[in-house]
């Protein structure tokens, strides 16, 4: 079976309708076919800073959230990032033959590093991406499952992989991004032109998993459109309206042209009147076994401890082979 990694950076309230749609859902479905291995990121959490007991309730949360959204321990391992030190002593590794110039190319860098100014950004925000191509080659992954945001950094990933490879001899598999049109990129609900985030200036496009359903509902009720009154799928021309038909389309299951033919003649108001109804409905269960596992965090603790223990004696073997061909002493 192929191995499958991904990840998630916790997010201290909620996580939002891109990471559900554009990550979580492929994630779950992936379970019946692949070797899935889930993490909670905090190690590149803290590229910003954090409020220490904030971050540890991030986690969990996030945590709750994979499950809540079925993701299933009996098929899937499910770990918390800094409880495997083998992703920050590979991240070593991978840093070493990682260029300088390489790394600054990275549009995710160059976007943070813009919007933080100098000041903060921090040594850790450049090298983010090297802990990230750590995760995924540390557990032989073959696909991993994100939104399109994070193409570049799987390409940084596959290079150095590549690089290691040919360099120290085949330790590596090389990765393969796995990233399902439709849901690849949501769009704020506010601002179509950029994509749906935590860090947006104004949470009005922004949906948030947990969110009141009221709250939910009005904004996607409130989501802007255009001028005219057509539904048809045109990102260049309808931004706003071919976003809501991609949501529609992720959280439905259903294709772009069924449901373009079913609003057919119909308004906007419509669309979004049904389309809120969908996403509230798809939400409640989510929403309520979320919090139900969150009220018993020693519980949540000890599964995510089994998780590190299992993803901990994959990491080794990788680690220890990477010292090896890298020609670090063994320790007897
Ligand atoms: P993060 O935490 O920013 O986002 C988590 C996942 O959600 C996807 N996503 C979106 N998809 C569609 N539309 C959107 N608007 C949207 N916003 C976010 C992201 O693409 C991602 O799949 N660096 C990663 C975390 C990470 C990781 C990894 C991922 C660390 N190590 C190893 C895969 C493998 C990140 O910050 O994602």
């Amino acid at each position: 079976r192929p191995v499958v990694f991904s990840g998630m950076q916790p997010s201290s309230d909620s996580l939002h309708l891109g990471n559900y749609l554009g990550a979580l859902v492929n994630w779950v479905a992936l379970q019946d076919t692949v070797d899935p291995i889930y993490c909670v990121v905090d190690l590149h959490a803290i590229t910003v800073a954090q409020d220490p007991a904030k971050l540890r309730e991030s986690s969990r949360r996030t945590a709750a959230q994979y499950l809540a959204a079925g993701i299933d321990l009996e098929r899937s391992t499910l770990f918390v990032q800094s409880q495997v030190p083998a992703h920050a002593e590979l991240a070593w590794v991978l840093g070493t033959i990682t260029g300088f110039g390489e790394a600054g190319r990275m549009t995710q860098f160059k976007d943070k590093s813009q919007r933080y100014g100098a000041e903060s950004t921090t040594v850790g925000l450049f090298t983010y991406p090297v802990l990230m191509a750590a995760d995924i080659l540390l557990y032989e992954t073959n696909l991993v499952p994100v939104g399109d945001d994070q193409r570049q950094h799987l390409e940084l990933t596959r290079d150095l992989a590549g690089r290691f490879n040919s360099r120290y001899g085949e330790t590596f598999v090389i990765p393969e991004a796995y990233i399902p049109e439709a849901s690849a990129r949501i769009y704020d609900l506010q601002d179509p032109s950029a994509k749906m985030s935590k860090s947006a200036a104004s949470e009005a496009g922004l949906v948030k998993l947990l969110d009141d359903p009221k709250v939910t509902a009005k904004k996607i009720k409130s989501a802007v459109t255009d001028a005219e009154r057509e539904i048809r799928y045109d990102r260049q021309a309808k931004p706003g309206i071919s976003n809501l038909l991609d949501i529609y389309a992720a959280a439905s299951g259903e294709s772009i042209e069924t449901i373009a033919a079913r609003y057919e003649g119909r308004g906007y108001g419509d669309l979004k009147k049904e389309l809120a109804e969908l996403v509230v409905e798809r939400l409640e269960p989510f929403r309520a076994r979320t919090f139900e596992l969150l009220d018993d965090p020693a519980e949540l603790d000890r599964l995510l401890a089994i998780g590190a223990d299992k993803a901990s004696e994959r990491a080794e073997r990788v680690l220890a082979q990477v010292y090896e061909r890298v020609g670090f002493l063994r320790r007897r």
